[in-house]
């Protein structure tokens, strides 16, 4: 059987684009751009090159936060990554002291972002019982999604619910599943922890004098079960300029140090730059069946494999241990959450908007069940795949993708077509995902840091 004309289509698409760099002038001591062992045809070369520059591109800049590149900054948002004292009460039954959760349920201060991003784990999630969805205050809807490379997307979270880095922290803390936890309670733990590290770097704080101080028990914005995803948090101070200042403040600092977490360069790039002995047989057919037989590339192009995205890649969910059914819209709606949202980049707390959102398609219900596609660097160390974490190997994953997806069950209409690989050919292209680990980031970017110590009231 034949590819789907559609993902022909956008392989092609992939592949012009990779070799739309300008022709080099040709002079025979000069690469032309073409890297890969010479006994693969120019053709293949040209496109597994695209997936592996000779070095692997720096983060962009990011115009939307000036702090991006503050060492200070990056200092401070470790530690603030760290930090369990930013969130309120665990509320879900699940909580119940046994491994794998973060205390009893009502017990506060128990979650940060480093328990769902464990910086040993390649920041992913390989604490919370039965390796799906993490369990935080309560379970999450979605996969934790590892954040090595994470400063390579302009569109965040699996259906591009933030298009920016600083934003992206007011879903953890004000959602009741995760931190259950409000932006005024952030704040004002902010003022009482790190006043002075945070003003050193931000200026003075904003006054949030007027609001009474919250308690943690009483930190969270809503109750279990949760209303509509993406609601608003009804907390006083959700709508107060200070308040919310700070904590884009903290999401400032946070990025400046998630944006320095990398997979880094693996096998497949050594093999790239001439080391024939550094991927296997079957690692080398699976490299050329990535980018041939297998239509990989049509989605997971560029330096990080992935073209940042969203596609419908018809998966029905599986969640039933944990939330019931479940019925994900994905990007349609995250999207357009985002784009409405005054915390994207072209809002008021953005320090500079690079018209990023504007690559968008007009009609974004076209994106029903659609997702970001992730990248694949370091995707061996991730324990379960998919946004819904429903596939525990790469190898089910794989015959996922061979099959051409779910024969229903999903939301929208799926871009995925069946492959007809052999056996083979699978364990190839699954050798070839495990070639993609990389050195990870470096030992002080994981290793805890001192947090500062409570005052008192
Ligand atoms: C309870 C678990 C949990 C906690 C705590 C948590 N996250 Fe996440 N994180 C997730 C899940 C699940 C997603 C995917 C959510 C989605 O797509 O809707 C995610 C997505 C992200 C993303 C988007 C990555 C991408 O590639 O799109 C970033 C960045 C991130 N988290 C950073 C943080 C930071 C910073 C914190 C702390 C302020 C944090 N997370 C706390 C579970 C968690
Ligand atoms: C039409 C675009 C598209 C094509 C073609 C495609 N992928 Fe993906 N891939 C995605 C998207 C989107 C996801 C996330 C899907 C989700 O979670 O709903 C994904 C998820 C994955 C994951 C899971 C990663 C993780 O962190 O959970 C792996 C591994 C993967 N793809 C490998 C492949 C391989 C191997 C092929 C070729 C056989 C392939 N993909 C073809 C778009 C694509």
């Amino acid at each position: 059987m034949r590819l789907g004309g559609a993902l022909l289509t956008a392989l092609a698409l992939a592949v012009s684009s990779c070799s739309s760099a300008p022709p080099a002038a040709p002079s025979p001591s000069k690469d032309d751009g073409i890297r890969g062992p010479p006994s693969l045809s120019a053709e293949v070369r040209r496109q597994l090159s695209s997936l592996s520059p000779a070095q692997l591109p720096p983060p962009p800049a990011d115009p939307t936060n000036r702090y991006a590149d503050d060492p200070r900054a990056a200092a401070l948002g470790k530690k603030l990554f760290f930090d369990t004292r930013f969130s309120g009460p665990l509320l879900d039954d699940a909580n119940n002291g046994a491994p794998g959760t973060l205390g009893l349920k009502g017990e506060p201060n128990k979650v940060a972002c480093v328990s769902c991003h464990i910086p040993d784990a390649g920041f992913l999630d390989t604490r919370s019982p039965r390796e799906q969805i993490s369990l935080g205050s309560s379970w999450t809807r979605r996969r934790a999604p590892s954040l090595l490379n994470v400063a390579e997307a302009s569109f965040l979270m699996w259906d591009g619910r933030r298009d920016t880095a600083f934003s992206q922290p007011f879903t953890p803390i004000e959602d009741p599943i995760e931190f259950n936890s409000s932006r005024l309670y952030v704040a004002q733990q902010l003022a009482r922890l790190y006043r002075g590290e945070f003003e050193a770097i931000f200026g003075p704080m904003p006054s949030i004098a007027a609001f009474p101080t919250l308690a943690a028990s009483d930190a969270g914005c809503a109750d279990l079960p949760l209303d509509a995803p993406h609601g608003t948090c009804t907390k006083p101070g959700s709508d107060d300029e200070g308040v919310t200042r700070i904590v884009v403040n903290m999401g400032k600092a946070i990025q400046a140090f998630t944006r320095k977490v990398s997979c880094g360069r693996s096998r497949f790039d050594r093999w790239m730059d001439g080391d024939t002995e550094a991927l296997s047989a079957e690692e080398q057919a699976g490299a050329q069946l990535f980018v041939g037989k297998g239509a990989c590339a049509a989605c997971h192009t560029g330096p990080y494999l992935t073209d940042e995205r969203f596609h419908n890649v018809g998966l029905a969910p599986q969640f039933t241990f944990f939330i019931g059914t479940f019925d994900d819209p994905g990007a349609s709606v995250g999207l357009a959450a985002m784009l409405t949202d005054p915390l994207n980049a072209t809002g008021r707390f953005s320090d500079g908007d690079d018209g990023r959102d504007k690559i968008l398609p007009a009609d974004l219900s076209t994106l029903l069940g659609a997702f970001k596609t992730p990248s694949l660097r370091c995707v061996n160390m991730r324990p379960s795949f998919t946004h819904t974490g429903q596939y525990r190997s790469l190898e089910d994953l794989v015959l996922f993708f061979d099959k051409g997806g779910h024969p229903a069950g999903y939301l929208g209409a799926s871009e995925n077509v069946a492959r007809n690989l052999t056996t083979d050919e699978r364990a190839a292209l699954v050798s070839f995902l495990r070639a993609l680990d990389g050195e990870g980031p470096a030992h002080d970017l994981v290793t805890p840091p001192e947090l500062p110590a409570d005052p008192g009231p």
